[in-house]
């Protein structure tokens, strides 16, 4: 599929409209390679359409900014709100999640289209005048909103097409990312004490990181990389996946019911892997990616180790830089290279925190209330970004937050211990 025409300038002034533009841009750049075939097709439930995350995203500009603040603003279709609402209630009924691969209409085309007609109206309403206040701030979470959809668009595509015998690549031509050497896995002493964890008040945020608040961290030292793909193999080499005792009761029983023996996309023979640049060799050097958060366990404890917990990996991360990614440099899986500590811009790393609220945790009003806090159940938290994150989307004190059993998303493994040395 041809990369359709851009429908926003790039050339606007204004700093949000510029950046809105920016980022509704990518999202049609990043389909560029597809066939229209391609952006229907559901996989599992968990994966999304990229046709639909085209059209939600769409759908979050028009349901929660442009009819609270265009007077007179029309739909662009009546039925699309039933469509592409994704799990707000408080909005209206929706279209089942599990039956997104379903809607063969509307038609790319007429989704690209959708998008046209919102973005028309959305730099209407933020050029010319100095958008600040309540409106700046949801046009942000929108943009934002966007951003993430772009990574899970990335992720979902590369589910649908390994689930495609023909094994055909997103984009064949992204590099191989070059291997380097990996030193011995090494800690370093974490800090303990009292100390600060959530969003400080630079830039944006979403609900569930703050507020900001004291936590206790007890002496541990963490790991000073990634767990590579050479040091998993080892752990399915050992028997791994075959001794119920390195693992949690649920994981056994997933890994039981699912007949799981290595990560998702290797290759029986352990010899390949499947990535958006299609089949590739296992790169030893790089890091393991998708592990669910049961695998993630328990390689922690084959190694005499644990998972961080989420605060301890946010001490951590502070000042870290952020890797080479997919959108930055066109790296196809995560990257063993730059700087050694590999804490953004690679993987989603777990952590041993269950995802629930900050002390005094307060979620968005309205609607929007439902974006993050109504999941706090069930869920593990994960650290980070990963190599199809935005670099300018993720931060330290950022929580993404999964269902332990997932291994769709670019997930990894960093260790930690008890004590210091
Ligand atoms: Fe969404």
């Amino acid at each position: 599929m041809a990369a359709p025409a851009e429908t926003v300038s790039r050339d606007s002034v204004d700093s949000l409209s510029a950046r809105f533009a920016r980022v509704r841009n990518l999202s049609v750049d990043l389909v560029a390679t597809l066939a229209a075939e391609d952006t229907v097709v559901q996989s599992m439930p968990d994966v999304s359409p990229t046709k639909w995350h085209l059209a939600h995203t769409t759908w979050f500009f028009e349901r929660f900014v442009l009819e609270t603040n265009v007077p007179g603003y029309r739909r662009f279709n009546e039925q699309y709100d039933f469509l592409f609402n994704s799990y707000y209630y408080t909005a209206g009924q929706m279209h089942a999640r599990p039956k997104r691969g379903l809607l063969s209409r509307p038609t790319l085309a007429e989704v690209l289209a959708f998008r046209s007609h919102v973005d028309d109206h959305m730099m209407r309403l933020l050029d010319g005048q100095d958008v600040a206040g309540e409106l700046a701030e949801i046009v942000t979470l929108g943009i934002n909103h966007e951003q993430q959809h772009q990574e899970l668009l990335l992720t979902d595509i590369k589910h649908v097409l390994s689930c495609n015998p023909l094994q055909p690549a997103f984009d064949p031509d992204l590099p191989v990312p070059a291997s380097r050497p990996v030193d011995s896995y090494s800690y370093v002493n974490g800090a303990s004490g009292i100390h600060q964890v959530g969003a400080t008040d630079d830039g944006f945020r979403f609900d569930n990181e703050t507020p900001r608040h004291d936590v206790l961290l007890h002496e541990h030292r963490i790991g000073a990389r990634l767990i590579t793909n050479g040091e998993y193999r080892e752990f399915v080499a050992d028997g791994g996946y075959e001794k119920s005792t390195l693992w949690l009761s649920d994981g056994w029983a997933t890994v039981s019911q699912e007949g799981w023996s290595c990560p998702l996309y290797w290759s029986e023979d352990l010899a390949s892997e499947f990535t958006l640049g299609g089949l590739r060799d296992i790169d030893d050097s790089a890091p393991v990616t998708h592990v669910s958060f049961y695998e993630a366990d328990a390689f922690a404890r084959w190694a005499a180790a644990r998972l961080p917990t989420e605060f301890e990996w946010e001490t951590f991360a502070t000042g870290k830089p952020v890797q080479g990614n997919l959108f930055e440099s066109g790296y196809l899986h995560p990257v063993a290279g730059g700087d050694a500590c590999q804490v953004f811009g690679d993987v989603w790393e777990w952590t041993s925190s269950p995802y629930s609220a900050y002390p005094g945790f307060v979620p968005l009003e309205g609607s929007l209330g439902e974006y993050n806090g109504k999941f706090m159940c069930n869920q593990m938290t994960a650290r980070g970004g990963s190599c199809v994150t935005s670099p300018d989307h993720v931060r330290t004190s950022y929580r993404n937050f999964f269902y332990p059993h997932m291994r769709w998303q670019f997930f990894g493994i960093r260790l930690a211990k008890d004590g210091h040395v």
